[in-house]
C-alpha cells in the first residue's frame, strides 16, 4: 500500500491544475473531470479529495459515476471491478492492473491535481 503525497510533495512533482471547486464534490461522491483528451474521477472521501483515471484498467470503464463505495472504493460500472481510490489498487477484479492516481491538493475552495506527476 502507497501513501498519498502530501500539498507541497504535490507541487514539486506535478502540473497543477484546478479541476472543480470543493463545493462541486460532495463528500462521498466521484464525478468525472474531462480536461482535454483525458478524464479523471476525482472523489470526495470524508472530506480528502482523490483523484484516479477514468478508465478502469479492465476495458476502459467510467469510474467516475455517482457514490463511492465503502472504504473510499470506486466500482466500475460495466464488470464491477472496485478499485481503492487512495491507492488505485484494485479490491475486486476482474481488473487486475491498479488504475493511476493523482496528487491532489485544496487552496482556496479549489481542488487542483498535479497531472504530470509520476504514477
Ligand atoms: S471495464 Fe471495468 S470491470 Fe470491465
Amino acid at each position: 500500500m502507497s501513501t498519498l503525497p502530501g500539498p507541497p510533495e504535490a507541487i514539486a512533482r506535478g502540473r497543477l491544475v484546478r479541476v472543480a471547486a470543493v463545493e462541486d464534490v460532495p463528500p462521498g461522491w466521484v464525478l468525472k473531470v474531462r480536461l482535454g483528451s483525458r478524464e479523471i474521477a476525482l472523489a470526495n472521501c470524508g472530506g480528502a479529495f482523490l483523484a484516479i483515471d477514468n478508465a478502469c484498467t479492465h476495458a476502459g470503464g467510467p469510474l467516475g459515476d455517482g457514490r463511492l463505495k465503502e472504504g473510499c472504493s470506486v466500482e466500475c460500472s460495466w464488470h464491477n471491478s472496485v478499485f481503492d481510490a487512495r491507492t488505485g489498487e484494485v479490491l475486486r477484479g476482474p481488473a487486475r492492473k491498479p488504475v493511476r492516481t493523482y496528487p491532489v491538493t485544496v487552496e482556496d475552495g479549489g481542488v487542483f491535481v498535479a497531472l504530470d506527476a509520476p504514477a
